[in-house]
């Protein structure tokens, strides 16, 4: 667990990204129960601008892994569910581009990884994909645009990780939270 300097929510301090997932398959209830609290997100006019696709199928899950990085391929053997976060790109109610759609999809993905916590489930996010090899593959409907990718499982051995994530298969250090606060004063 983090130290944290002030008193916040234990799920927000105990939350990491492990990459020592056990091959034990996670409920299929528990994944939607995951997608229901992204989607208690807030977003830019309710928009809701995030969409799921879940690769809960061995033979999708093995397929998907097909198109991961070849760094993320060497800890993402035992990874049994994953979670592939879109956007919207547009309001619905004015075809406008809707530039807070990737921030509003970040804040469920946030909400997505704490429940997991409060589940004893972990999360890993991973930009590490052939993005657009994924849009065609899957036939991804330009409206929508892939974010990020979430493997999702339980904690597993971290002795069968590949020897080069051991030291870093921890909680990782922030930055002081001060050192974040820009002061900025109007001057008239
Ligand atoms: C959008 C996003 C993309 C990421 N992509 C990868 C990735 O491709 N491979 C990987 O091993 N970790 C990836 N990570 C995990 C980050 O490295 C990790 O969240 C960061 O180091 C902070 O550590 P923590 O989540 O344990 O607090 C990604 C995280 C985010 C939010």
């Amino acid at each position: 667990m983090r130290k944290v300097e002030n008193e916040i929510l234990d799920l927000i301090e105990m939350r990491w990204s492990p990459r020592a997932f056990s091959d034990e398959k996670v409920a299929l209830e528990e994944i939607y129960a995951l997608i229901e609290a992204a989607s208690l997100a807030p977003s830019c006019f309710n928009e809701q601008p995030w969409r799921f696709i879940v690769f809960y199928d061995d033979d999708q899950v093995e397929k998907l892994k097909g198109f991961l990085s070849d760094k993320n391929k060497l800890w993402n053997k035992s990874v049994r569910t994953y979670i592939l976060i879109l956007t919207k790109k547009h309001f619905d109610h004015d075809r406008k581009d809707n530039k807070w759609a990737e921030f509003d999809s970040g804040t469920a993905w946030g909400f997505l990884s704490l429940e997991a916590e409060r589940r004893g489930l972990i999360t890993h996010a991973m930009a590490g994909f052939a993005r657009n090899a994924v849009i065609q593959h899957l036939d991804i409907h330009e409206d929508f645009t892939p974010i990020a990718l979430i493997a999702v499982g339980k904690y597993g051995d971290v002795n069968l990780l590949d020897e080069i994530f051991k030291s870093s298969e921890k909680s990782s250090e922030r930055l002081p939270y001060k050192k974040l606060i820009i002061e900025k004063k109007f001057t008239d």
